[in-house]
C-alpha cells in the first residue's frame, strides 16, 4: 500500500521519503510558492480544471512563471497512477520559487492518505472559534500584496489560527474582519442558510473557493436560493446552519460557535449529496 506519492511534472516518480527540495529553497526560506488542494475519488481528481486555473491566478498574483497545465497533468497523472493507498487520495499542486539565485520554481506532485479528522468533521461537525484578523476584507483587497486572495504556501497564521482554536477547545476557527464581517476559516469558505437560502460572504480579502462555486448551482437546482453578502457574527448565530467548505473536507456543518452550541442544520445531508461527497470509508 502506498500512502505517499510524489512526481515531477514530466512525470517522473520520486521516492516521496527520500530528500527533495533544496534547503535554500525559498519555499522553506520564505514560505514563498503557491499551492492547490483537491481530493481524488476513484482515480479521478475532483474540479482539477478549476484548480488548475486558480494555481495559474495564484501564479500570476505572485510574479511566478509556471509550466502550463498540460505539464501539471502529466505530473498528476503519475501520480495518480502511482497510488495504491485507497479509493480516496489527496492530492497536492505545489511550486515555490525555488532555489536562491536560481530563477526557476520548483515544481511537484504529492499524494496522500485522507486525514482520519475530515470524516469526523463531516460526520460530527466542527466547534469554531470566531478570531479577528487583524484587518477588513475591503482593506486586504485594496492592497495586493497582502495577496487576501491567493493560494500562497504562507499559512503560518492560519496554522497558528488553528492551533490557538485547538488550545481553547475548538477544532477550528472563522476569521472576521476589523468591520465585524465574516471572513473565511483558515482553510475553508464559510456558508449559511437562513431556511433554504444560502449565503456567503463577498470576495474580498479571501480566497475564491471552488468548493463553493460548485455547490452553488448544484444547491439552486435542488431547490435552494444563493447569494453573496456580507455577513456578521450575529448572522452566524442566528442561521439554520453553518458550513465549513473546502475541496477535501468538502461541508462539515458548525455545531458550536465560540462556545454556544449551535444544530447541525437540517439540510446538511442535502447539501452533501449536491456536492457529490463519497461515502464515508
Ligand atoms: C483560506 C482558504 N479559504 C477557502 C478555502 C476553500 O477553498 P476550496 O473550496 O477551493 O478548497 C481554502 C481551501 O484550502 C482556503 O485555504
Amino acid at each position: 500500500m502506498t500512502d505517499r506519492v510524489l512526481a515531477l511534472l514530466d512525470g517522473t516518480l520520486l521516492d516521496p521519503a527520500a530528500p527533495f527540495l533544496r534547503a535554500d529553497d525559498y519555499g522553506v526560506l520564505r514560505g514563498d510558492g503557491i499551492f492547490e488542494t483537491t481530493l481524488v475519488v476513484d482515480g479521478a481528481p475532483r474540479d482539477l480544471d478549476e484548480h488548475l486555473l486558480r494555481l495559474a491566478i495564484s501564479a500570476r498574483m505572485t510574479d511566478l512563471e509556471l509550466p502550463g497545465a498540460d505539464r501539471w497533468r502529466t505530473g498528476i497523472t503519475a501520480a495518480i497512477g502511482a497510488w495504491t493507498g485507497g479509493r480516496d487520495m489527496v492530492l497536492r499542486l505545489i511550486a515555490t520559487r525555488g532555489p536562491e539565485g536560481a530563477n526557476r520554481p520548483t515544481c511537484f506532485v504529492m499524494g496522500g492518505p485522507v486525514a482520519p479528522r475530515i470524516a469526523q468533521d463531516r460526520a460530527e461537525g466542527v466547534r469554531v472559534l470566531t478570531l479577528e484578523r487583524g484587518f477588513s476584507g475591503t482593506e486586504a483587497a485594496a492592497l495586493p500584496w497582502l495577496l487576501a486572495g491567493a493560494k500562497t504556501l504562507s499559512y503560518a497564521v492560519n496554522m497558528a489560527a488553528q492551533r490557538h482554536a485547538a488550545a481553547n477547545g475548538a477544532d477550528d476557527v472563522v476569521f472576521v474582519g476589523s468591520d465585524g464581517h465574516v471572513l473565511e476559516a483558515p482553510t475553508a469558505t464559510v456558508v449559511i442558510a437562513q431556511g433554504r437560502h444560502l449565503v456567503t460572504p463577498p470576495l474580498q480579502g479571501i480566497l475564491a473557493g471552488i468548493t463553493v462555486e460548485r455547490l452553488w448551482p448544484a444547491a439552486r437546482a435542488a431547490g435552494f436560493t444563493t447569494e453573496t453578502a456580507p455577513l456578521t457574527v450575529q448572522d452566524l448565530h442566528a442561521a439554520d446552519g453553518v458550513w465549513l467548505l473546502s475541496s477535501v473536507r468538502l461541508i462539515a456543518p458548525v455545531v458550536r460557535i465560540d462556545g454556544a452550541d449551535r444544530p447541525a442544520g437540517a439540510v446538511t445531508a442535502e447539501l452533501a449529496a449536491a456536492l457529490d461527497v463519497p461515502p464515508a470509508r
